[in-house]
């Protein structure tokens, strides 16, 4: 079969077809088979997710499941203690699993490295020593600005084991969003790496955080390093206040460090996030609560078992990988494997081939990996023996019912349910799929609300919409995996997420995401995207705010206005709209200058598609920018009522300015 965007490669038979059942053999052996669940967290709410937390060993038995006194600042098992490092790496080690794989890491060279549960122990302890020698203490924040290393779980698990809350920030990310993020967490220890590989090429990782770390406003008490590149390392010196990694373990060889005891809503880690402002939001997340709910939906969904090989294809940085490549796999025991490298490296089978190679059982990827997929073309899989596949997900962002299609059959042989999960960073966990043991799939929609999870679609009044109709998605009843606050900013975690549609008086709480979602007769949401000023590209999350503001900072840049328009692979691409001052012409070298800003504010991800020189940006009459234009444009849609606007020759200008 030819190269193509997929659409020869299924038959009609497939195409035609809405709905999807799990296998009878994939049913018999699933973790969740019962579609009594529902019901059970229905009546039995919110004790049921008792179940969650059982998935746990608690040093403290809570008492409580749910503290709803004070809302939204909901309460988890508040009472209760326990340590997230012992749950994922000592207690397989006591329970006589020390030498089941933990980490299966695969470089981007085809390099390799295996940790055993009992290796991971080994170095999660060292490397905890080590941290409290540099004089980490519990509930300081540490950043890890890695790549996907096995050195960055295990710098995760040593933070929890010691109760130092992590920060995690994206290698890709660029030198002032390391500052900002470090700032913003007020964060005075680094752990991370010379560098990576990307398509055969080592980058300089380094160079990148030692710019970020120059642009910390407060102190740095240490920086670890991990070398990843040896000879092809670009040669930095470490300054005074940074340690080899090695050495630093060399130093703590054989160390053992007691996991501290944390109360369940003590924070476990920060996960910055793009909203609707320039800045970003640090969302906290909880010991117990959170770590109940990835290993909750990991065995519910994902179906993990102890002696699964299970690989998410994401990138730690974001949150899919903190939740479903390190503590929600990691607490039940699995093998969870780790790539370096890009999908393409050397060949567009590269992820078939690790597929194979390890046997994997479940697969987690995102649609603009899958469309990317379809676009190459089903000869990539279908040179490689994929039987060993039980089960396939999807997060990130809608997949269209082709790619899923697509996948189901190309990569699952029609043999794998097809799990389409929707959750964001704030809701810790998966939220609206099916249970792959349980329900019927119909691609393109995501499928009903977990049980326990009270997700609904209103209209902007906060009544619930007919079936088919356009809405608003929210979730009415809190639950554990949830955020507890931005970090320190409990007004904004408020107005963010609970002034649309709570009643404070009657303490009414309701939690909005800010996606738009419809609902079918049985109950099944399809999300629509987001509804406020942020993008999705490539299943990430970008504030047009956050670029605008890149943007404008750039020598000569009067105003901008970002938009994002539709994108093969990439589901959404940035598209910057640029006012320049008096005296700057809009040459190709200014328009370079526009991308180096934006990858040097934010990193490459958030790079322009297509950077628009224009006079004027169509505005309304009381002067606020008329964005659904911009976007109308950018799609090469037919334009709606332009009437309200003040200036509206300038739309055929710009218009023109895009079809060039
Ligand atoms: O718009 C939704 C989209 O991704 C957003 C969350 O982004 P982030 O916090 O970066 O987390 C991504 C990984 C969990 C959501 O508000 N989104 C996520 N999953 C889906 C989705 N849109 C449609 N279908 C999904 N399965």
């Amino acid at each position: 079969m030819s190269d193509g965007d997929g659409d020869g490669e299924l038959e009609a038979r497939l195409v035609e077809q809405e709905t999807f059942e799990p296998s009878e053999e994939f049913v018999e052996q699933a973790n969740v088979s019962d579609e009594s669940i529902y019901e059970e967290f229905e009546e039995n709410w919110p004790n049921a997710w008792t179940r969650a937390a059982d998935l746990l060993d608690w040093d403290t038995e809570y008492s409580e499941v749910l503290d709803d006194s004070e809302g939204p600042f909901y309460e988890w098992f508040a009472d209760g203690t326990l340590n997230a490092s012992y749950n994922c790496v000592d207690r397989h080690v006591e329970n006589g699993d020390k030498n089941r794989v933990a980490i299966k890491w695969e470089g981007e060279h085809g390099d390799t490295r295996t940790y055993t549960y009992q290796d991971l122990y080994r170095e999660v302890n060292e490397f905890a020593a080590g941290l409290r020698d540099l004089g980490v203490e519990e509930d300081d924040v540490v950043t890890l600005y890695m790549p996907m290393v096995p050195e960055l779980p295990i710098a995760m698990l040593a933070c929890a084991r010691i109760g130092a809350p992590h920060s995690v920030v994206f290698a890709g990310f660029s030198a002032d969003a390391l500052a900002t993020r470090m700032n913003s967490a007020d964060s005075r220890y680094l752990v991370t790496c010379d560098g990576y590989y990307r398509r055969g090429d080592p980058l300089d990782h380094l160079a990148k955080a030692n710019e970020g770390l120059d642009g910390v406003d407060h102190g740095i008490d240490a920086t670890v390093v991990v070398d990843r590149l040896g000879d092809d390392g670009f040669g930095h010196d470490l300054k005074g206040n940074q340690h080899d990694w090695d050495d630093l373990l060399a130093d703590h060889q054989g160390d053992r460090v007691d996991p501290v005891e944390r109360d369940a809503e003590d924070m476990l880690f920060l996960m910055y996030t793009s909203g609707t402002t320039g800045e970003p939001k640090g969302v906290k997340h909880t010991t117990g609560g959170y770590l109940a709910y990835t290993a909750w939906t990991s065995h519910s969904v994902l179906d993990l078992k102890p002696e699964d090989t299970y690989w998410c294809s994401a990138d730690i940085g974001w949150i899919t990988g903190h939740s479903y490549i390190v503590y929600g796999p990691l607490a039940l025991g699995t093998t969870t494997v780790m790539y370096e490298g890009t999908p393409d490296y050397p060949e567009r089978d590269r992820l078939w081939e690790i597929v194979e190679k390890y046997a994997v059982d479940v697969f987690y990827t995102a649609p603009t990996a899958i469309r990317a997929f379809m676009k190459w073309g089903s000869r990539f899989p279908e040179e490689h023996d994929l039987s060993s596949l039980r089960l396939l997900g999807t997060v990130g962002e809608p997949i269209n019912p082709r790619a899923w299609k697509w996948y189901y059959k190309h990569i699952g042989d029609e043999e794998c349910p097809v799990v389409d999960t929707w959750w964001q960073t704030e809701t810790g966990g998966m939220m609206v799929t099916t249970l792959p043991g349980v329900g019927t799939m119909k691609p393109g929609s995501a499928g009903p609300p977990l049980p326990g999870i009270d997700a609904k679609v209103v209209d902007t009044a906060g009544e619930e919409v007919d079936a088919g109709r356009a809405g608003y998605l929210t979730v009415d009843k809190p639950w554990p995996g949830m955020l507890r606050t931005l970090y320190n900013n409990d007004e904004r975690f408020i107005e963010e997420y609970w002034s649309e549609y709570s009643d404070p008086d009657a303490d009414e709480w309701v939690y909005f995401p800010e996606d738009g979602a419809k609902i079918d007769d049985d109950g099944y949401i399809t999300i629509l995207g987001r509804v406020d000023d942020v993008l999705n590209v490539s299943g990430h999350r970008l504030g047009t705010m956050e670029i605008e503001s890149a943007i404008v900072g750039v020598e000569g840049v009067a105003e901008a206005a970002v938009v994002g328009g539709d994108h093969e692979v990439k589901g959404e691409a940035v598209y910057a709209y640029v006012i320049l001052e008096d005296g700057y012409e809009g040459t190709d070298e200014m328009s370079d200058r526009i991308v180096a800003g934006v990858e040097d504010a934010i990193g490459p991800i958030a790079r322009p598609e297509q950077v628009i020189f224009t006079p004027e940006l169509p505005k309304t009459r009381s002067g606020k920018i008329m964005r659904r234009l911009l976007e109308e444009i950018a799609n090469d849609e037919e334009l709606g009522d332009t009437t309200t606007l003040r200036n509206p020759e300038i739309v055929e200008e710009i218009q023109r300015k895009v079809q060039e």
